[in-house]
């Protein structure tokens, strides 16, 4: 992701996305109750072109603008569909910059339980996926190779990180050793350094079955933390969220654990996991319920401490 390119592309489609939500909506402006847009946090170039244009409209139809946290309205996704989870539940947040834990009492109460000390989830995927070749974003492809593999064909370590908190880093060294040994056991390690070719062959040839083992392992590591959080709490009303919830294997695992452990689990619908404007129109819904609006000199940031 190239951050100017990205902010030029959001100027260039603001306006085409405006438009087509509309139509498809059937609504025209004046109809619309509230401007909301996203406030952080996220790069500084798109979210000042969805800010000014927000702002922009406020001004124009005289209607309340609402600032949204983008984590926060990843979480509430999960009160898009009918059936919701009812409060206070646990929300595991995975996506490309963040991997949190979060407890959700009500929508505008949040709390941040157990986050990522250095990559997220995501991260995690994408830059696994590089090592193997693969285009970004990488986790939609290593979950499609998953399917076609063995999750127990290699072993990669679980981090030990005290608390709720996770890390990512050491898994993403883990598996650069791997390839670079080319898969040869432990006892090579120190005298066998594979050649790109070599390297290159043994990914061909492998390709799903190192997928799915990395892919369980990002899994265990995420349930197994989000498994300690439910214990702790005692809240049974579990969710996940974020572009990293659209994973098969997360999703399957999770729902398996949920039934194991007589949780009541929830996941937005595939099209709210990845970042999308539903789900921030849903918190701008709850804000807008509780008259949570903003003045024109609310500023974006690129990072922000949990609002
Ligand atoms: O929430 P999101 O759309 O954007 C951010 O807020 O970061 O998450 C994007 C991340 C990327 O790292 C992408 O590789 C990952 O979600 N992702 C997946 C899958 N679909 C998207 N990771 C694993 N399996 C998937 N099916
Ligand atoms: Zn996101």
């Amino acid at each position: 992701m190239v951050p100017e390119l990205a902010g030029r592309a959001h100027l260039q489609q603001i306006i085409p996305v405006t438009d087509a939500a509309l139509q498809k909506a059937q609504i025209s402006l004046p109809e619309i109750d509230a401007v909301a847009f996203t406030q952080s946090p996220g790069l500084i170039g798109s979210l000042l072109v969805g800010a000014c244009f927000a702002k922009s409209l406020s001004l124009a139809l005289a209607k309340p603008l609402i600032a949204v946290h983008h984590m926060q309205a990843h979480v509430l996704a999960n009160l898009i569909p009918e059936e919701k989870p009812s409060f206070p539940f646990l929300c595991l947040t995975v996506s490309g910059g963040h991997t949190q834990i979060v407890q959700c009492n009500a929508p505008g109460n949040m709390e941040v339980i157990g986050e990522t000390i250095d990559d997220a989830a995501g991260e995690a995927f994408d830059k696994t996926a590089k090592l193997l070749g693969l285009p970004y974003p990488g986790g939609p492809l290593i979950d499609r190779y998953a399917k076609e593999g063995n999750p127990f064909a290699y072993s990669f370590p679980e981090p030990q990180i005290p608390g709720l908190n996770f890390s990512f880093s050491g898994l993403k060294t883990a598996i650069l050793y791997f390839l670079q040994n080319a898969g040869k056991s432990a006892i090579y390690k120190e005298i066998f350094t594979a050649t790109e070719a070599e390297k290159k062959d043994f990914i061909q040839e492998h390709l799903a079955d190192i997928c799915a083992s990395v892919q369980q392992r990002i899994v265990s590591i995420l349930l197994n933390k989000l498994k300690k959080a439910a214990d702790q709490t005692g809240i049974k009303q579990i969710c996940i969220a974020g572009g990293v919830s659209a994973n098969s294997g997360l999703r399957n695992a999770f729902t398996a654990m949920g039934i194991q452990n007589g949780w009541k689990t929830f996941i937005p619908p595939f099209e709210f996991c990845t970042d999308n404007a539903g789900m921030i129109a849903i918190t701008a819904y709850y804000k807008f319920l509780e008259n949570d609006f903003v003045s024109l000199d609310a500023v974006p940031s690129a990072r922000s401490s949990w609002a």
